[in-house]
């Protein structure tokens, strides 16, 4: 089996930033590409802190951070990543975009490099169909915040050869987290489980069971998850948590996968979470205080 040496990362967002930090901490040399200069260091910066974090916390030692942040490279040109042996796509939910990419590397590497995509809920085949590697294609689904997060949903779509597998299940222990495989269904495991159940919490809200702090409190303390559903709501973005709702609703035409109106609502009001600083809780407050919503 070919091994795996060079990573190449595609989009330098919160997951891409993450997925090429652990790597690089596993001893991988990591290419990560993005469209601007600006975006890169972004994520440059995002992993300086992450890693700094990491040894504050006697997790990684300052030699092996040094280490790690050395063997990291920041690319726009993605002719830069023909001679990686895995590619990981972390790049906006956009079908079009990211085939347009898979088109391009699909000539840009050699044939024993396998691509993989970080999607939250489009399906392997839509892209692995346009490639001329449908066994070297699988998905590769790593959790926010990827340095803390164990797991990696490894996704087996149609045509993905078992060396493909293999190598893959290779790749995530060495990063040491934990692997399981997944078939190409929209939102894979988790949120196939995940995203109902936040949007039923939405659903809760707008039917004024509880306020959005107690609904919180009851999952956090009623069922010891880490967050409330609604606090994780705001953390996973609620303009990302809309778009995967749709995108699933799609596939299943289930209702509990149809984003609620409120949801909607407050992303067409700009609400989307941590990211903009306001969702179901204002960040401009310490600790975060409940949004009047309105209801
Ligand atoms: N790198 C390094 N350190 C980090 C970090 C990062 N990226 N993010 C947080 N930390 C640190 C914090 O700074 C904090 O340090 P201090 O203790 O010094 O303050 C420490 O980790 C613990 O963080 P918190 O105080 O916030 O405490 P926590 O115990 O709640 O842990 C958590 C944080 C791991 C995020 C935990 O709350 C958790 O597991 N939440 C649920 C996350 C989850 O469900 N993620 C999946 C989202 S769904 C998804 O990703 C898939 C999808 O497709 C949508």
């Amino acid at each position: 089996m070919p091994t795996i040496d060079t990573i190449g990362v595609l989009g330098c967002g919160l997951m891409g930033s993450g997925i090429a930090q652990v790597a690089a901490q596993a001893g991988y040399r990591v290419l990560v590409r993005d469209t601007a200069a600006s975006q890169l260091e972004k994520g440059r910066i995002s992993i300086g802190k992450s890693t700094a974090k990491l040894v504050e916390k006697g997790k990684l030692s300052a030699a092996d951070r040094e280490a790690a942040l050395g063997r990291l490279t920041f690319v726009i040109d993605l002719a830069d990543l023909a001679g990686c042996d895995l590619i990981i796509e972390a790049v906006t939910e956009d079908l079009a975009l990211k085939n347009e990419l898979w088109s391009q590397l699909d000539r840009l590497c050699p044939p024993h490099t396998i691509f993989s995509s970080n999607t939250s809920s489009l399906t392997i085949a839509a892209m692995a169909a346009g490639t001329s590697r449908r066994d070297r294609f699988a998905g590769l689904h790593f959790f926010n915040p990827v340095p803390l997060m164990p797991l990696v949903e490894v996704v087996r779509s149609i045509g993905t050869s078992q060396e493909t597998i293999d190598r893959l299940f290779g790749f995530v222990r060495r990063m040491e987290k934990e692997p399981v495989v997944a078939r190409d269904s929209s939102g894979f495991i988790v949120n196939l489980l995940l995203v109902p159940y936040i949007l039923d919490a939405i659903r809760a809200v707008e039917r004024g069971v509880a306020s959005v702090s107690d609904i919180d409190t009851a999952m956090r303390l009623g069922a010891s998850h880490p967050m409330g559903p609604l606090t994780l709501a705001d953390f996973v973005g609620l303009d990302t948590l809309a778009r995967i709702g749709d995108i699933m609703f799609d596939e299943y035409r289930e209702a509990r996968y149809a984003p609620p109106p409120l949801l909607r609502r407050m992303v067409t009001a700009g609400l989307y979470g941590r990211k903009s600083g306001q969702g179901f809780y204002d960040y401009a407050k310490d600790p975060p205080v409940p949004v009047e919503l309105g209801l």
